[in-house]
């Protein structure tokens, strides 16, 4: 399934589907495969090819890591019930937050998270199901970013010289590792999913805790969940490439009902980008600026300071960790 980037205008996505779909049933054998579905685009429409190939050979989990948007599993769930695929919610909050207690390293968190994922949950699902094989939805762009040693992209191993097999005890199969994410939305259209899921806005693997500076705890995901709420609903019409709420590990002082208060600061990010390996801030209004600001402020009493990131992808990376 290697081989070299395909970009999505050269795509030929009824051919890639047939030859995917040979692929993964080569693989898999007469037996089964397991996958995690996130509810994001790729690992969305890795799901949609390999049940196109293994039907109800395939078991698709989402993983409830306490680390995703709200109401997200219900929600991923009910929209694959409607395209005839069964997803079972598999509670996996304690592992995570136990997994990242006490750490405040980016690197260190991600790998806390992929060790979690990889180690703990998926293999328990392997041996539980049988399987011999965990398809993911690994794109060219979470491979790039990793072997440049910019990011440990959560889903990467091969390019990194770690055997799945060896390390975690199952094979992975990564059909979409070719393409990038407009070649990955374009598959999505093809395979019949909803345009709510293949062209939802990028969702990273390490859900929000990529999203939170500092060690992660329920409390902050807590804040950083119900900011990223309002961000999605204000920028939900923009044709920007991905915005998000950020949660700063620094107090500042503010004020609140005339005391001083020692609060919380949330980063406020919208990019324009087409694959998101460069990325430049969306042109917000300052009107929608501060009606975004303002409605945080209003339900978050905890925060008191709020920036839009102005900085372009590099330096800056589109997530925070
Ligand atoms: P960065 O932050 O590296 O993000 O500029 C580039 C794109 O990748 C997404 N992202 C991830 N996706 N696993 C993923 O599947 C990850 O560990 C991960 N980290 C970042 C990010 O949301 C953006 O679209």
């Amino acid at each position: 399934m290697k081989g070299k980037e395909i970009r999505a205008e050269k795509l030929n996505t009824d051919q890639f589907i047939q030859e995917q779909v040979k692929e993964i049933r080569k693989a898999v054998g007469k037996g089964v495969a397991v996958n995690a579905l996130s509810g994001g685009v790729d690992s969305s429409v890795v799901t949609a090819l390999a049940h196109r190939a293994l039907g109800d050979r395939l078991k698709t989990y989402f993983i409830e890591n306490g680390l995703m948007r709200q109401g997200e599993a219900k929600r991923v769930q009910a929209l694959f019930a409607v395209q005839g695929i069964p997803v079972e919610i598999i509670p996996a909050q304690k592992a995570f937050f136990k997994a990242l207690s006490g750490l405040t390293d980016p690197e260190e968190k991600r790998e806390a998270i992929t060790q979690t994922f990889y180690k703990d949950i998926f293999r328990a699902l392997v041996d539980q199901s049988g399987a011999k094989v965990l398809l993911q939805g690994t794109i060219l762009t979470d491979v790039d970013e990793t072997v440049a040693g910019i990011k440990r992209q959560h889903n990467v191993f091969e390019q990194l010289g770690i055997d799945p097999k060896k390390a975690f005890g199952y094979k992975i199969l990564e059909p979409l590792v070719q393409l990038r994410k407009d070649g990955v939305r374009k598959l999505g259209r093809a395979l019949g999913l909803p345009e709510s899921l293949f062209n939802r806005i990028p969702f990273p693997g390490p859900a929000l805790a990529a999203r939170i500076i500092g060690e992660v705890t329920p409390e902050k995901i807590r804040l950083v969940r119900k900011a990223t709420v309002i961000v999605e609903k204000f920028l939900g019409d923009t044709d920007a490439f991905q915005y998000m709420a950020i949660l700063h590990d620094d107090r500042v002082t503010g004020m609140r009902e005339g005391k001083r208060e020692f609060g919380r600061q949330i980063e406020i990010r919208c990019w324009d980008s087409l694959d998101a390996r460069t990325a430049k801030p969306t042109r917000l209004s300052y009107e929608t600026l501060e009606k975004m600001a303002g409605k945080i402020i209003r339900d978050i009493p905890e925060v008191v300071s709020i920036t839009y990131n102005i900085a372009t992808k590099p330096p800056s990376t589109i997530e925070a960790i």
